[in-house]
């Protein structure tokens, strides 16, 4: 397996500074340019599925993970070492930031983040406090300067994106149908476009801090936001989406924008921004390609694959790529995140197989 990018001696610099990493597949593929092979990673390959992993887990939470930066490398580095992905994604949670906004949350185990005080009026809303990621996320700035150092593929860095953070400070904890948070969209527009807009620059500030401290590439995780009709999107998500993109535009690394259950708004989110636009199993490739216009798509394999025997992998994985059909401009990934209970070497073929169909046109 090689990576299609040399380890180099600028590491700790950032992406731009460095010409052998940006020749990088991942990274190629990302700027549309011919590849050796497809790159392939995973959301969600650190935690989850990996014995080392969750021996690390044995001694520590994620919170303390991601407060220690030479433990959080290591678990970045994990999934680079085992599977042979082509990109790493920085450990951390999506709510990772929100204590620099004095929001008090915890993460529950088998549950996910709990907010304290959820965000409901307008008031709270003018209590969030700015984001200074030197400040708030210095530990891990600190853990991508050690992972650029150490990985022989690109680092991914990575934010929320303002609904789904949202989703989670408004109801106060997961949920699936975010009625307080759609309530409060539709019946005070105000103090959602002042929440929204508050989560579009500290996202944009952390986005931007985590390129300076040499982040390759930035995903920004809307996983929530296919729970949105069309309409409500263009009106009450779409500007701030617009406005966090331009503002992340002039860092020289490429962005990818990713949702779930997002067929019906492809096209909106691609003119919102994105080098890269995330696609889910519920779109083939080519349909989900046909829909975002001239950028890369990620994706776009069903996790819950993975679950059952390999066969099945096998074959949708073939599907996708035959879905592609060699276009420059794929970065092969899941719908969305690796599930609890699967099989390491599963994931670890599934590189294979990817690598192994070999190069773009
Ligand atoms: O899955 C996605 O949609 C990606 C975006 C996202 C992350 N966290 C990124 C993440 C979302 C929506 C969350 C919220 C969250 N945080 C949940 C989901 C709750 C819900 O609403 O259904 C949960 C369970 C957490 C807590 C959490 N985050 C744990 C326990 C861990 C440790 C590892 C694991 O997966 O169990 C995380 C890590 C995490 N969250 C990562 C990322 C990108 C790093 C791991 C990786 O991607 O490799």
């Amino acid at each position: 397996m090689t990576s299609g990018a040399s380890p180099s001696p600028a590491a700790a610099s950032p992406a731009a500074a460095s010409p052998a990493r940006s020749q990088a597949r991942f990274l190629r593929a990302l700027r549309r340019e011919p590849v050796d092979a497809t790159p392939v990673w995973f959301m969600r390959q650190a935690g989850r599925a990996l014995p080392e992993y969750r021996a690390v887990r044995e001694r520590a939470t994620l919170l303390e993970i991601t407060r220690d930066p030479a433990l959080c490398a290591e678990v970045t580095l994990q999934p680079v070492r085992r599977l042979g992905v082509d990109a790493a994604i920085l450990f951390a949670d999506i709510t990772t930031p929100l204590a620099g906004m004095g929001v008090a949350f915890d993460i529950v185990e088998g549950r996910g983040p709990v907010i304290e005080h959820p965000v409901r009026t307008s008031a709270d809303v003018a209590a969030l406090r700015p984001f200074e990621p030197e400040v708030a996320v210095a530990p891990l700035l600190e853990a991508i300067g050690l992972i650029r150092g150490a990985s022989p593929v690109p680092l991914i860095g990575f934010a929320g994106a303002p609904f789904t953070l949202a989703c989670y400070l408004v109801e106060g904890g997961p949920s699936r149908d975010f009625p307080r948070t759609k309530a409060l969209m539709h019946a005070e527009p105000e103090t959602w476009a002042a929440l929204l807009d508050h989560l579009v620059g500290a996202t944009i500030a952390y986005l931007r801090a985590q390129a300076a401290a040499g982040a390759e590439a930035v995903q920004v995780f809307d996983s929530w936001v296919g729970g949105l009709s069309p309409l409500d999107y263009e009106r009450r998500v779409w500007p701030h989406m617009r406005r966090l993109f331009d503002g992340i535009a002039d860092l020289g690394v490429p962005s990818i924008h990713f949702g779930v259950a997002t067929a019906g708004i492809l096209a909106l989110q691609a003119s919102a921004g994105g080098d890269a636009i995330g696609l889910d199993w519920r779109i083939a490739l080519s349909h989900g390609r046909h829909l975002v216009g001239d950028r890369a798509v990620q994706g776009n394999l069903d996790p819950t694959l993975l679950l059952g025997p390999w066969e099945g992998t096998e074959e949708a994985a073939r599907w996708v790529l035959e879905e592609n059909d060699r276009r420059p401009g794929h970065v092969f990934n899941l719908g969305h995140g690796v599930l609890p209970g699967t099989d390491p070497d599963h994931l670890r073929r599934l590189v294979e197989l990817v690598h192994d169909h070999g190069a773009s046109r």
